[in-house]
């Protein structure tokens, strides 16, 4: 099947102009500028898109699923659905799950159920040590024949061997070390230092404060070669009283990582995602249900401060989908057709009620957002529509 987006504004994270694009098989075809002549075939489905902004799809890095264990929090079902309602079509799920995912049965156990559901794309991060525990490796050479993704994302590794140890393997067996830092500054400057000394590929997840955004200027400026994220709710808001690791940070802090972005020290926005129920909460679990205003809350953020859409997309679709050598993340002729069709003008209020996600929370309910998705598509084909 045939589909042809047509009338729209096409922005990625090195273009912006009017037109239209065709889809074939699951892929771009053609991108017809606003002038050209529109040759398809009778078969074409058209998609108006008349007003709305055609950006690819995001990919998140960084999310929590809670699938096996947690069920009541959040499945691979309603958690995927909720990301592509947010505009995302590639998930990388982390490991904190009940079994934790440091281990080839829950992993596959995951991407089959995912298969079977046909949402979204899933990398699953497998765990870096036995148990999140921060002592045992996994199995690296069973864990990499389905991911390159390594991370005990939620707890630190706090012993330095075994971080040293994990950059040098990551070298050598070409895995990504994804990185939870608690305390921030102090395991940043640690890994990073680290990471001068051995080599390894190493991404920071969820950087919060201005000191280690100097930091990451400081090696970044060296040539030192890794990649960090930043959450869309520590860009969002400032000294909220709601536990979420890392913590909402002070105004300053919000303003330099702002800064960062502009700057280009940032490579990417990854929601860490982390559904949660009611009573959990009350006992005191951290975390933030947001995937899906994830994108609103970043328009909003961006375009206050004066940020383009490119560069939007490049820190939500390009630049992770270079990081994991994805086929997507660009609107380019034989690229996956993986896109999302946004109103930019849209203003609403946030409504976890209306939220598919199981976890309702998030401290911005109420809060007003900008830019809405309107449909969002996977290699083609339409897994969410709002219009
Ligand atoms: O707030 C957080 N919640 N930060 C994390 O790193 C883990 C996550 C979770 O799993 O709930």
């Amino acid at each position: 099947m045939n589909i042809l987006i047509n009338n729209v504004k096409i922005v990625d994270a090195k273009r912006a102009f009017h037109g239209s694009i065709l889809i074939e098989n699951g892929f771009i075809k053609r991108m017809f500028k606003a002038d050209e002549d529109v040759n398809i075939s009778n078969d074409t489905e058209i998609i108006e898109g008349k007003g709305l902004v055609l950006l690819p799809s995001f990919v998140d890095m960084h999310c929590h699923l809670r699938d096996p264990g947690y069920l009541y929090k959040e499945d691979l079902e309603s958690g995927q659905k909720a990301a592509l309602k947010g505009g995302y079509t590639t998930l990388c799920t982390m490991a904190n799950t009940k079994p934790v995912c440091d281990n080839t049965l829950v992993l596959e156990y995951i991407l089959d159920k995912s298969k079977k559901l046909d949402l979204c794309d899933i990398i699953q991060v497998s765990a870096l040590t036995r148990n999140l525990e921060g002592k045992e490796f996994v199995n690296f050479e069973e864990m990499l024949r389905h991911t390159r993704l390594f991370s005990d994302d939620g707890n630190t590794i706090f012993n330095e061997e075994v971080m040293k140890k994990a950059l040098i393997l990551s070298n050598k067996l070409n895995f990504r070390v994804l990185t939870h830092c608690q305390p921030e500054f102090e395991i940043v400057k640690r890994d990073l230092g680290l990471l001068k000394e051995v080599g390894g590929n190493l991404h920071i997840c969820h950087i919060s404060l201005e000191k280690t955004l100097g930091l990451i200027k400081e090696f970044k400026d060296t040539n030192l070669k890794f990649t960090c994220e930043v959450t869309p709710h520590h860009i969002f808001g400032y000294e909220v009283d709601y536990r979420v690791n890392p913590s909402f940070r002070k105004k300053e802090d919000v303003k330099s990582l702002i800064e960062g972005i502009k700057q280009g020290y940032i490579d990417v926005i990854a929601t860490d995602h982390a559904p949660h129920s009611l009573e959990d909460k009350q006992n005191g679990a951290p975390g933030i249900s947001l995937i899906e205003v994830a994108f609103s809350m970043v328009y909003k953020v961006f375009h206050e401060n004066g940020i383009s859409l490119n560069k939007l997309s490049e820190l939500m679709s390009y630049n992770p989908a270079r990081i994991l050598n994805l086929n997507c993340g660009l609107i380019e002729e034989g690229y996956e057709a993986n896109l999302v069709l946004v109103d930019l003008d849209e203003e609403y209020q946030i409504d976890t009620d209306n939220f598919i996600s199981k976890g309702k929370n998030n401290p911005f309910n109420g809060e007003k957002v900008l830019g809405k998705v309107k449909m969002t598509f996977k290699r083609g084909s339409v897994k969410y529509d709002n219009r």
